[in-house]
């Protein structure tokens, strides 16, 4: 069997090491020398260009090293009725809490007004907000959302989530469908992304979704930028609507220099980095696919191409 690695951004040497170590047998060739392409059976890949897997005519599976398939799944000329998995955790649920608890924090306990603050050399204390009366709302409990409520539950955050089907978590509010959306959003101080981007939920996070929160709210987005109208964002941001934003993710990725969101006081920019996908955590679940793919076995985390996710 052999696998083609393509990512500009992961480095193939652990993954090669990890998997030769399982599947000694495997052929792993990293991009760009691949060899005969009609050898490929499988690829384990993070954004190839579009087209990309169009030159392997007995590919069998793709295998993703993100937990988000949209990238694969806007590219038309991905070969059809063949199996995409994603990451399903694999690491990345903690790294994600994390993220999504420091945002709140963040926001809660007023660190944005206090570097701020401390930039005019104001020694000014604020009036402290119980955690109780600072609502979190989570857009997406699937395998990364429902970790970060966990952690928001057990820090004492009032959790609510919104999400396609009705889920019962741990001292979570479940809200779901358009139909619940507003009571969702009326009661969320603190909106934390977590949804996957699909054409349903692409352009989501826009101006009129945003004035339904609370005025004064905040948002942390650590799914994807297409969910977001950045010009929106700032908007929001300039009337009121919104208080403050944690960025990880953006429309265009790296974000340009020349950005808005890089300078505004408001907004807190990261790379990218909410949660990175790495060998030692994730291989093991690529190792049981490449298993199962030469067994004839069904593989697992399969994405569902008509839902996006
Ligand atoms: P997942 O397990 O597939 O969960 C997706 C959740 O979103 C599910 O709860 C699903 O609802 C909900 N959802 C999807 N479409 C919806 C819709 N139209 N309306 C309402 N709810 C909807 O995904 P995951 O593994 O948690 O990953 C979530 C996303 O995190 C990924 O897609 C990726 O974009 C992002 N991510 C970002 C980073 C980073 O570093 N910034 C790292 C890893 C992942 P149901 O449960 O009802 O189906
Ligand atoms: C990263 O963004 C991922 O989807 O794993």
């Amino acid at each position: 069997m052999a696998l083609a690695f393509y990512s500009e951004t992961d480095d193939p040497r652990p993954w090669r090491e990890a998997i030769r170590a399982a599947l000694p047998d495997l052929d792993f060739r990293i991009a760009p020398d691949l060899g005969n392409p009609s050898d490929i059976d499988v690829t384990l890949v993070w954004k190839p260009p579009r087209g990309w897997h169009r030159q392997f005519p007995n590919l069998r599976a793709i295998l993703s090293l993100g937990a988000g398939v949209d990238a694969l799944l806007e590219d038309t000329e991905l070969p059809e009725g063949i199996p995409i998995t994603r990451m399903v955790d694999a690491g990345m649920g903690r790294q994600m809490a994390e993220y999504a608890a420091y945002g709140v924090m963040h926001f809660h306990r007023r660190m944005d007004d206090y570097a701020q603050a401390q930039r005019e050399g104001r020694w000014t204390p604020l009036e402290p907000v119980a955690v109780r009366d600072f609502p979190v709302g989570i857009l997406g409990l699937g395998v990364l959302g429902a970790q970060a409520a966990a952690l928001l539950v057990a820090m004492g955050y009032p959790v609510r989530g919104w999400t396609r089907s009705r889920k019962s978590l741990a001292g979570v509010e479940s809200f779901c469908g358009m139909q619940e959306l507003d009571r969702f959003l009326a009661g969320t101080r603190a909106l934390v992304n977590f949804l996957p981007l699909t054409p349903e939920t692409r352009g989501f996070i826009d101006g009129a979704l945003l004035a339904r929160l609370p005025r004064g709210a905040y948002l942390v987005n650590l799914a994807r930028g297409g969910h977001v109208v950045e010009d929106d964002v700032l908007s929001a941001l300039e009337d009121g609507a919104l208080a403050g934003a944690m960025l990880d993710v953006f429309a265009k990725e790296p974000l340009s220099a020349d950005h808005p969101f890089w300078r505004h006081p408001r907004v807190v920019v990261t790379p990218h980095v909410a949660a990175v996908t790495q060998a030692e955590d994730a291989a093991a679940q690529v190792i049981e696919n490449l298993r199962r793919l030469r067994d004839g076995e069904p593989l697992r985390g399969v994405v569902d191409r008509a839902r996006g996710y």
